[in-house]
């Protein structure tokens, strides 16, 4: 899977599946996501401790799980898009998707989430066993949901208080969309 994207404002970035060389790349988006305290569930120095394991599984994918990056050029800071979704369950709900994305915060709102939400949703269309794609996101992260709506996808539930952010609780949202009919 692999797209030369032309976003909103002109830019053209190159979205494609991971590779085992792009591990560090998706590190520094991850962490430079987590630095804005924002809509993570790890927080920075959690995502240190764990960087070089993250590091090691992309590019790693197999035939039910697809991760997707974009890219603004070859070098580990041009990591700029990051997707990913996959089934690894025991049969029962081996139809279920899981997905989860982020994008850097000057590549935002001029279509990049879009265009990789649209790949990776005809990928689970086109896989054999894949029917609901689910996600969880939280309940204030307006850009997310109004993407996530766009797409199909409808709440389902919501997790009271699921995040703390120092003395702060914030509630999340369960939303799936459907690929085929079950
Ligand atoms: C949520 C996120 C992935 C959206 O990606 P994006 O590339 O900015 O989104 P796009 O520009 O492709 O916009 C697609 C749709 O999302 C919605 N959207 C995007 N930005 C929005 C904003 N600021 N306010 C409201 N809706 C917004 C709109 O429905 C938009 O469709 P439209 O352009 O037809 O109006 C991105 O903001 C992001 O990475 N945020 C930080 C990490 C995060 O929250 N990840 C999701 C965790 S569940």
């Amino acid at each position: 899977m692999k797209e030369q994207v032309i976003l909103r404002d002109g830019r053209s970035v190159l979205v494609r599946a991971a590779h085992a060389g792009d591990g560090t790349g998706v590190v520094k988006l991850m962490r430079s996501v987590a630095d804005e305290r924002g809509y993570t569930l790890f927080e920075p120095e959690e995502m240190d401790a764990k960087a070089e394991a993250i590091a090691a599984r992309v590019g790693a994918s197999d035939r039910d799980e697809l991760r997707l990056i974009a890219r603004c050029g070859d070098g580990d800071d041009d990591v700029i898009g990051d997707l990913s979704i996959g089934t690894k369950n025991f049969r029962r709900i081996a139809h279920v998707a899981k997905l989860g994305m982020e994008i850097r915060h000057d590549y935002r709102g001029v279509g990049l989430g879009d265009a990789m939400m649209r790949m990776a949703l005809a990928w689970a269309k086109a896989h054999p066993r894949v029917a609901r794609v689910e996600l969880q996101v939280f309940a204030d992260n307006v850009p997310a949901i109004a993407l996530y709506r766009k797409h199909g996808f409808v709440q389902e539930g919501r997790r009271r208080y699921y995040m703390r952010m120092g003395d702060r609780y914030l509630d999340d949202l369960i939303m799936a969309a459907f690929v085929k009919t079950p």
